[in-house]
């Protein structure tokens, strides 16, 4: 079985180790943007060791961002500073991957430092919120418009075009956020779709904005690179959406060209039972792996190097994604290499840190 510090290749992208930086929003920019803040963030991560180094969700359309300080990638003026950061964290040895996302009916809240509550005009906030049926997140979130047959096809749209603006950028992965109760997971759990046309009713239906997504993607994408989903395994709620359809949905998503899923949970709806403890999330990993047969990633309070390299060893997942932990310590890998005794794994620069 391999180890944690073992090199992994998908498609032609090759990965130093299997440690990859979960996307994170840094609620730092101003109309989509990079700014310096992005740039250090990430590519002190590429520095500190990991294998993948994923930028946080980059909204698709601007009325798609959870708040108005998020990442985006709806126009090609975005491109030139994600550019930057990609060519830097190559440059220390990570590959780049973007998160591409639409938040649906959680759009237009105030980012967490300001309440995370949804926000008007006055602060910054917008009225076009949109989603899969007419259904609020909560009583405090305002009702969401329906999309129309069009709407779904623009939003189809805009995935694809962020997609290849991705490419543009250097980037070579790309990872579809179809997790945390945001828009394409508001189309696959019945607890948001209660849509009675071809979008929603049945799993065929509700997965089938998707799986739209998905093909016209990973045809905008070079064969050369690789295309992941991360989904919500389970909602955690009875009649919600759960572990057995994510198996069915990996294996359709699988014969669609995605290489890899990475496997989180929740979010579809507030006050809900989850129970957080260490690896809470492996199991949903370990199945999909095994029963869809396709490479899945691990994430969720994962923080101790003999813990990650402990899912890799047992074949539960293919990579751990790390978050939380990787904003304590950029350079996590490098004490995971030497706690672990793997080879040296650090920037010559750091030497005198380890000796
Ligand atoms: C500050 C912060 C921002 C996050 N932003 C995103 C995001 O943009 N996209 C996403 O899929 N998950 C996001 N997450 C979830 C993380 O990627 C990860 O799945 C979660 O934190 C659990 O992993 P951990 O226990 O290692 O932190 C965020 C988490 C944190 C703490």
């Amino acid at each position: 079985m391999p180890h944690l510090f073992e090199p992994f290749q998908i498609r032609e992208v090759i990965f130093r180790n299997r440690i990859t930086v979960s996307p994170m929003c840094q609620y730092s920019s101003t109309d989509g943007y990079t700014n310096e803040w992005h740039f250090i963030h990430l590519v002190s991560r590429a520095v500190g060791g990991a294998g993948l180094v994923f930028t946080e969700a980059a909204a698709v359309e601007a009325r798609g961002r959870i708040s108005p300080q998020d990442l985006g990638l709806w126009s090609d003026k975005h491109i030139e500073g994600l550019a930057k950061i990609v060519s830097s964290i190559d440059k220390y040895g990570a590959v780049a991957g973007i998160q591409l996302a639409h938040a649906g009916r959680k759009a237009s809240t105030a980012k967490p430092s300001r309440g995370g509550k949804p926000v008007d005009e006055s602060q910054e906030g917008w009225q076009s919120i949109v989603s899969s049926s007419a259904i609020p997140f909560s009583s405090e979130y305002p009702t969401p418009e329906t999309l129309t047959i069009t709407g779904i096809q623009e939003i189809t749209d805009a995935f694809v075009q962020a997609a290849k603006r991705s490419v543009e950028a250097g980037f070579k992965v790309i990872e579809i956020h179809a997790a945390h109760g945001y828009l394409l997971h508001q189309f696959l759990s019945p607890l948001a779709n209660n849509r009675e046309d071809e979008y929603g009713g049945s799993f065929a239906n509700r997965i089938r904005l998707l799986t739209e997504v998905v093909r016209g993607v990973r045809e905008v994408i070079p064969q050369k690179y690789s295309l992941w989903v991360r989904i919500s395994a389970t909602d955690w709620v009875e009649n919600g959406w759960d572990i057995e359809q994510s198996i069915a949905l990996s294996d359709k998503l699988k014969s669609l060209g995605v290489d890899l899923i990475d496997c989180s949970s929740g979010g579809i709806i507030p006050g809900v039972n989850i129970p957080l403890r260490p690896g809470y999330q492996i199991e949903f990993s370990d199945r999909i792996r095994h029963e869809a047969n396709i490479y899945t990633g691990a994430v969720g309070l994962i923080t101790s190097p003999e813990q990650a390299d402990e899912i890799i060893r047992s074949g539960a997942a293919d990579l751990v994604l790390l978050g939380r932990e990787f904003l304590r310590n950029p350079y996590w890998p490098h004490l995971a290499a030497k706690t672990l005794g793997y080879d040296k794994h650090w920037p010559v620069q750091y030497d005198r840190a380890w000796s």
